[in-house]
Formats: C-alpha cells, structure tokens, sequence
C-alpha cells in the first residue's frame, strides 16, 4: 500500500456519495486507480457498481465527494467532456445502437475522440470478423460480438481509463475468456482499466487491485495476493467479523 500511495493516481474517488432518490446508492467512497493497473470493483446484485462508473463518467451527480481525473477535479464536467479528456465507459448491458451497423457503432464511439493510436482501422486489425460485418445491424450479432463491438467503439475514442461495466454478464464461459483475453493488448497500448465484475474469480485472475462493494459501502480493499477467499465472501456477502484486506480479517482463511 506504501508503493500505491507514493505513485499518483490517474484516477481518484474521494468519499464520493450518489442519492438515487431517497436511497443512499453510495456511501463515502473512496479509491484510487494507478495508472496501468487493471482495479476490479466487486459486490453483489445492487451494492452500488454500476452508480460508482456511472457516476465516474460523468452520468450520475454526486451529492458529495468528488472524482479527479489526472489530478484535475472532474466532478462538475459533463460525460462527453470526461470522454473527451480519456474516461470512456463500456455500459452494462453493452448498449450499442442495435438499429446502426457496427460501423456506424463505431463511429459514433470516434465521435469523442481523442488523438491517439486507436482507429476504426485499428479495430479491424484486432478483430477481423468485425470488417468483414461492418455493413450488419449489431441487434443480428451473438451477444458476445456486440460485447466486443461495444469494446472497439470504446477504443476508437482513445481512452486513457476505460470502465467496464461486468464484461461478462450473460455470456459463455469461453466468450467471456475470449473476451477477458483482450485484456493485455489493450493494457500494453497504454490504459488503465477499471472494471466492475461479479465473478469473484474472474475479478482475482485479471485485477492488480479489488474493491468490493455492499450496500454502496467498501467491505474490502486489496490485492488481490493479500486476501483469502473467506475474506473476499464475507465482504461480498456481508458476514460478521469483515475487514480491509490490508490490514486481514480475523479466521484462519484458507489461500485463494
Ligand atoms: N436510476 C436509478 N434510479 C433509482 N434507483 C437506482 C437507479 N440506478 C440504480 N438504482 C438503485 O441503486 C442501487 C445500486 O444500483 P447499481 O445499479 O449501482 O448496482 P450494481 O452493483 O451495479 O448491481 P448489478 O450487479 O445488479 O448490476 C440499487 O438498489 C438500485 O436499485
Ligand atoms: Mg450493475
């Protein structure tokens, strides 16, 4: 922890609070994303996942707390200003524009775009199915096409943080592999990930760094190599006798 406190964040949350409504969606929040690093946000169906990103690119109005981007305060920015400068989201759900071709989904993901390496070109080159269907409808695609569809509209706006809204959600094991598998290409051309994913394991495999959320509370902060697995269940969960993973739960714990 010494380590991450001395580097700058490329990303930062402080005590960040989100009302839906009457309900507290978000409680004190705080994090820190190090540039290059892939953090994982964890929790439970409602803990709070999707408000924390949503509200990170800009769609949600925090009641309190602020989120800074390069050590700018980007709390009061719009979202297509925050794409602007680098934080593009991935939605749950994928939400592309299934009346639109995937060109034309990707394009729209260019239309915010930063300089910078990623191109619709680009995209071709990494998926080469996705040339040869450009002229398609995404609504006549597997989900796990429109899953990576929504990635390269993504990319072509030249992210320097891209949010990952639970990559996984309804799809085959081995899609979610392929999917996760892009993971180090897209790490290598120079961004930092956050991601938001319900599969604990998963989360453990790919994240240098998790955060679980319940009831929009952190339960637990870690590497993933400082945590055991009943620690990161009773976080999830909420069980008695939870703690930082820094600082370790009380139990035996068997490793992960
Ligand atoms: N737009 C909204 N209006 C009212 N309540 C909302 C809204 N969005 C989310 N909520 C509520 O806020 C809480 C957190 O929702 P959120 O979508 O952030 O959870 P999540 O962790 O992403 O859950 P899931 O794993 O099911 O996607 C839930 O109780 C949810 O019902
Ligand atoms: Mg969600």
């Amino acid at each position: 922890m010494s380590e991450a406190l001395s580097e700058a964040p490329l990303l930062e949350v402080r005590d960040l609070v989100v009302h839906h409504g009457q309900l507290r969606a978000l409680d004190a929040i705080s994090l820190r994303v190090l540039p290059g690093e892939v953090y994982a946000i964890i929790g439970a169906n409602g803990a709070g996942k999707s408000t924390l990103l949503r509200t990170i690119a800009g769609l949600h109005r925090p009641t309190a707390g602020s989120v800074l981007f390069d050590g700018e305060d980007v709390t009061a920015l719009r979202p297509e200003r925050r794409a602007r400068q680098g934080v593009v989201m991935v939605p749950e759900g994928r939400r592309l524009f299934e009346s639109l071709s995937v060109e034309e989904n990707l394009r729209v993901g260019a239309a915010y775009a930063r300089p910078g390496p990623w191109t619709i070109e680009q995209v071709y080159e990494m998926f080469g199915w996705m040339r040869e269907r450009r002229n398609q409808r995404t609504a006549q695609l597997s989900g796990g096409e429109q899953q990576t569809v929504a990635i390269g509209r993504a990319l072509v706006a030249n992210p320097r943080v891209l949010l990952l809204d639970e990559l996984s959600l309804g799809l085959a094991p081995v899609v979610v592999q392929r999917i996760y598998g892009m993971l180090p290409q897209i790490l290598a051309a120079g961004l930092t990930v956050l991601l938001v994913e319900q599969d604990v394991s998963q989360a453990l495999r790919v994240a240098s760094h998790i955060h679980c959320l319940l009831e929009g509370r952190t339960t637990l902060e870690s590497k993933p190599a400082g945590v055991t697995a009943e620690q990161v269940e009773a976080a999830y969960f909420g069980l008695a006798g939870i703690a930082r993973g820094d600082t370790a739960a009380s139990g035996e714990g068997s490793e992960l």
